[in-house]
């Protein structure tokens, strides 16, 4: 069916018209076509964005796992679902096929079952980029568990605060990781968190770096051996459409993570449709993104998205500079691959080496490139474009978030014209909306505001765990009847869309997103600390990088400065990960206020970006003395 992929421009603007004058219809004809019930639905599609509440495929009954494994069995079963490629390129790569990776995951499966786990439990999964992890997924799914993946780069305290925000009561781990020359210590990770999770009640590890790690008798289990004894087929649970299938936490700009529940019948929709079109899948494609499937783009597109459409996908468990800053070139060479997808944090760091780790390498397998995490710069664009595609593979851009499950805004390959640093046209189904200050629709092109979606779409997030008012008040009270994005947007002169960046205190640091609250709260844990204000700043390779100005308590005054520092980012790496270490600290005497109290993070955003020619009218604020003191010793 045509509807299915979408090849021309014609078509697309044909198959988006018909998906949005009577979006009912045309999902019920997608859903329909590509997938299996064992029941149909009674209702497509019910929704109110006030309540709010989404329900899409209501009635139908299902697992997403007899549509990623058992369906493709009779015609895929030889075929390869997943190459995985260590970290060490001299181990030697793995090709899981399709029937292989049925019976591993009912294998584990069925070790979850024998647990206790049961439809509906929440299973912590805290594992590097092996194939156990994908497994443990689809295993979960298999018997309605709903996983939480924590990625393994979180640290033990935010690895507690997410397994008792969903109260998890297995963690799924290994004995530690490879990244690069380096080994970590996964295993003792999840020992410290574990001291604050009563709920917990058995963990089971994967046998990865062979390191010695302690065992906690009756709650810890190597899973190996379990696997073997374990029965090699599972009966999946049937499902209804709107069982959750996952939570996956994502920073937002106050407050604790936000656990986002995906359900199971439209995100596995939205996802094997978007994958098929958004890389131009055929059927004997080698397909390659390079994020973690601790985030949602490894969830959706590593994992759920590509097995659905029976493709081949690869799970690479290293580092792109190891053994050299060629890995992943030598990657795309070896395996032969025709999608490959990544972040522009990526690009930028590998654009800054010697061309010449590219150019050894043939990379004529490819056919598509893509972008996601964080506005692409021309610059990068560029670089992607002329020394990996060879102009000759377009670049998807691809714009879409932790909640919306799946791509929104996208060129479609050898479809849509593509344009540097722009996402270019919704994809089928979406009905963005850009919003002025106050509020008002901005109709036409040539119009900047703030990003929202005008209606539902498949995969779009239908609660947070355990605080519906939140999922509420983050999205759907700003605008009313329209989700909010927290992203800014231009619509030019055709109607592209570009992403112009947050517009909230969420700040995007090499493509992970990072809520200023909790960072702010780890620094004011210090003892020597009072007070402190994250801002963002631009960075060549990371996009932006975090600059934190710190008020000292008077016992800190004393302290040498540089160790302060090198605490403070201690701090923050154990209470959240390194990801979210600052890149500068500044100590000040005073933060700029208003006179109701609030930080005013504009003129400190300002200071730290080094463009203070217009900071706004300062007058307002409580202490107008201070913004003359930071700028004087701004680093
Ligand atoms: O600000 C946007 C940015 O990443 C945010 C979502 O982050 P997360 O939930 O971690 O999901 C990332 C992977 C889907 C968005 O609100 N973002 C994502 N993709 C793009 C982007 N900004 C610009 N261009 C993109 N292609």
């Amino acid at each position: 069916m045509s509807n299915y992929h979408i090849k021309h421009l014609e078509e697309y603007f044909q198959v988006y018209r018909k998906s949005v004058r009577n979006p009912e219809a045309f999902w019920e004809e997608i859903a329909e076509e590509h997938f299996v019930w064992r029941k149909r639905w009674d209702n497509v599609l019910s929704w109110d964005f006030k309540k709010p509440e989404i329900k899409w495929f209501e009635g139908a009954k299902l697992n997403i796992t007899e549509n990623c494994l058992d369906r493709h069995l009779p015609t895929r079963g030889t075929k390869t679902a997943i190459i995985f490629e260590p970290n060490n390129p001299k181990e030697e790569a793995i090709h899981i096929t399709y029937r292989q990776l049925h019976e591993r995951v009912c294998r584990m499966a069925n070790v979850l079952l024998d647990h206790g786990v049961k439809k509906g439990d929440r299973v912590c999964i805290y594992l590097p980029m092996i194939p156990e992890l994908a497994v443990a997924l689809l295993a979960c799914a298999r018997i309605g568990a709903i996983h939480s993946v924590v990625f393994a780069g979180f640290s033990s305290n935010a690895l507690s605060t997410r397994i008792n925000d969903s109260d998890c009561k297995m963690v799924i781990t290994s004995d530690g990781s490879f990244r690069g020359t380096k080994s970590i210590d996964l295993k003792g990770i999840v020992d410290k968190a574990l001291e604050e999770c009563p709920g917990v009640e058995n963990v089971l590890v994967v046998k990865r770096t062979g390191s010695e790690i302690y065992m906690e008798a009756g709650r810890d289990k190597w899973l190996q051996p379990l696997l073997d004894e374990a029965y090699a087929d599972c009966v999946a649970e049937i499902m209804d459409a709107e069982d959750p299938l996952f939570i996956l936490y994502t920073s937002g700009s106050t407050g604790t993570p936000k656990g986002m529940v995906h359900t199971t019948a439209g995100y596995m929709v939205y996802t094997a449709y978007t994958f098929k079109n958004v890389f131009q899948y055929t059927e004997n494609d080698v397909y390659w993104c390079t994020a973690d499937i601790g985030w949602i783009t490894g969830h959706s597109y590593i994992v759920y998205g590509p097995l659905a459409n029976g493709a081949t996908t690869l799970m690479f468990e290293g580092v792109p500079s190891y053994p050299d800053f060629g890995r992943f070139w030598d990657v795309i060479q070896k395996h032969k691959v025709n999608q490959f997808y990544t972040a522009p944090t990526a690009i930028r760091a590998l654009a800054k080496e010697n061309l010449e780790y590219v150019e050894k390498h043939d990379l004529s397998s490819l056919k598509v490139l893509g972008s996601v995490g964080e506005p692409i710069n021309e610059e990068a664009w560029h670089w992607y474009n002329n020394n990996i595609g060879k102009k000759n593979s377009p670049i998807v851009d691809t714009w879409w978030q932790t909640e919306t499950g799946g791509i929104m805004i996208t060129p479609i390959p050898y479809v849509t014209p593509t344009a540097p640093t722009y996402a270019t046209l919704p994809f089928i189904g979406i009905q963005p909306a850009l919003m002025d200050e106050n509020a008002k629709e901005l109709k036409g092109n040539q119009v900047e505001g703030r990003l929202c979606i005008k209606f539902p779409w498949p995969a779009i997030a239908r609660t947070i765990w355990g605080n519906h008012d939140r999922y509420r008040d983050t999205y759907f009270s700003a605008y009313e009847n329209m989700y909010f994005t927290g992203d800014g947007a231009l619509r030019d002169a055709v109607g592209y869309y570009r992403i112009t960046g947050r517009v909230d205190d969420v700040i995007i640091v090499s493509g992970h997103n990072l809520g200023t609250a909790p960072i702010e709260d780890s620094i004011n844990e210090h003892p020597a600390v009072a007070e402190s204000a994250i801002v963002g700043f631009p960075h060549d390779v990371k996009g932006n990088a975090l600059y934190g100005f710190v008020i000292l308590k008077e016992t800190g005054e004393s302290r040498d400065r540089e160790n302060l520092r090198k605490e403070i980012n201690q701090q923050i790496t154990e209470h959240i990960g390194p990801i979210a270490k600052l890149d500068k600290i500044q100590f000040v005497s005073g933060l700029p206020k208003t006179r109701s109290g609030k930080i005013m993070r504009r003129i400190l955003r300002k200071i730290a970006s080094n463009d203070t020619s217009n900071l706004g009218d300062t007058s307002t604020l409580l202490n107008p003395e201070i913004v003359q003191e930071i700028m004087d010793n701004a680093l």
